[in-house]
């Protein structure tokens, strides 16, 4: 990398497994204008990324993630490219406000709680699956990539054997893995016929009486919302979306988790002595190693931002890794504290109307990791070097995560 970093080389794999000193480098100057790379969903090798603003700091980045008016997050290189647009991610309102109605319904706390069994069984089964004891693991190859996976093959009442067809279809989607334009595409079409066949065949179902398998597409067909229903279309959509913006990002944050336990054992120490830290520890791993490291907006009229004076069509990517580590909301932000009072102001989750769904889906999963490592392991140990992935900035996380786990004895 040249010696001058500039808001250019915000893409360089030396970037994407470390970011956090580089925005060090940037973020008094935010906005910054010349950033080119790929939203979700876009193909390198085919689509040509728009040369785009940058926010950095806190106080900016809030501002665009809040401002849905002035700030799109309709995608045209996504709409323009043959990938499927996202339900809600994608949309602005008034059409977010009639779906984001009926998925908050579909998500409300109270069902995605009543999951907690189902998402304890695939934790232990996983766990007894991937797991030994006393030799190294590599927890990102199995149990990281696998168990969002089939945590959303079973809501979707998919079979088994299909957990790493939504893996691979998440990977492919949201840009975690180089591969070529083609695989990329047929990844696409792959996910969109399985969803449609396998929507269509629960609802002919459900109107005939019967109650396939399935929670939560099933709770997406029989949802109502004052006389609204997601159509088929949508519900295909959402299918698909629940697929990439639940199982990547899932995968790398339990990833990040594990990391943290076995990089700092005072913090495992506590936990092992204090279960109830889980919370604090949670979101101090959103904040420290959070995935989605930036998403774009598109402006829709003039405005001015910091000393920025952005012109309606402009791109914007929206930080929300840098604002994470911004020293004047988290001071000290490379501590990893678990007595932060603002803990919950990390954007991990994003900010505003687009603010995560499946947050309590994911919070589940992670508690569910932990209480289960807890219970059944004295230490994690590392076990080699953490190999950080580098293709995209889309998810901050890890390609290989070794680690030793020592049983209570
Ligand atoms: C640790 C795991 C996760 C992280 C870090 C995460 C992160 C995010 C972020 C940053 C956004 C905001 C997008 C934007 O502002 O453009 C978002 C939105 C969303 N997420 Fe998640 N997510 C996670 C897990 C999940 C899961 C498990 C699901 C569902 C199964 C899910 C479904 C969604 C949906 C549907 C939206 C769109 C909400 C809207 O636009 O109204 N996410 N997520």
């Amino acid at each position: 990398m040249k010696t001058a970093f500039g808001v250019d080389q915000l893409n360089h794999p030396d970037v994407i497994r470390n970011p956090y000193p580089y925005y060090d480098l940037l973020r008094d100057q935010s906005p910054l204008f010349g950033y080119r790379d790929f939203p979700p969903g876009t193909m390198p090798g085919v689509d040509d990324p728009s040369p785009s603003w940058v926010v950095l700091n806190f106080d900016h980045v809030a501002a665009v993630a809040w401002d849905h008016e002035n700030f799109s997050s309709r995608d045209s290189l996504q709409e323009e490219s043959s990938a499927p647009s996202l339900m809600l991610v994608n949309h602005d309102r008034p059409e977010h406000t009639r779906l984001r109605k009926v998925a908050s319904k579909v998500f409300q706390p109270a069902s995605i709680k009543s999951l907690s069994p189902a998402v304890d069984a695939l934790v232990r089964q996983a766990m007894d699956e991937f797991f030994v004891t006393d030799r190294p693991v590599d927890v990102m190859t199995d149990f990281c990539a696998m168990l969002p996976s089939r945590v959303m093959a079973y809501l979707f009442g998919m079979p088994d054997d299909m957990d790493r067809d939504v893996r691979n279809w998440a990977t492919a989607f949201m840009l975690s893995a180089d591969i070529s334009p083609q695989a990329r595409q047929a990844y696409n079409e792959e996910a969109m016929a399985f969803f449609a066949d396998h929507v269509r065949d629960n609802m002919d179902r459900i109107s005939k009486g019967e109650d396939p398998s399935g929670p939560l597409l099933n709770a997406f067909i029989r949802t109502e919302v004052d006389g609204d229903r997601l159509s088929f279309e949508e519900i295909v959509r959402f299918c698909m979306t629940a697929t990439v913006a639940g199982a990547e990002t899932t995968s790398f944050y339990l990833g990040n988790l594990i990391t943290v336990f076995a990089d700092f054992p005072d913090i495992w120490q506590d936990f092992v002595e204090g279960p109830n830290l889980f919370d604090a520890i949670y979101k101090e791993v959103l904040r420290f190693h959070g995935p989605p490291q930036r998403l774009f907006r598109v402006a829709t009229r003039d405005i001015t931002i910091g000393k920025a004076d952005i012109k309606r069509g402009d791109w914007v990517a929206c930080f929300f890794g840098a604002a994470n580590y911004d020293p004047n909301v988290f001071p000290e932000p490379y501590e990893f504290r678990l007595n932060r009072k603002n803990a919950n102001r990390h954007m991990s989750f994003g900010y505003g109307i687009h603010r995560c769904l499946g947050a309590p889906l994911a919070q589940l999963e992670a508690e569910s990791t932990a209480r289960m490592l807890r219970e059944r392991y004295q230490q994690i140990e590392r076990a080699g070097e953490p190999v950080w992935q580098d293709v995209s900035l889309l998810n901050h996380g890890l390609a290989s995560n070794p680690v030793i786990f020592r049983e209570r004895s």
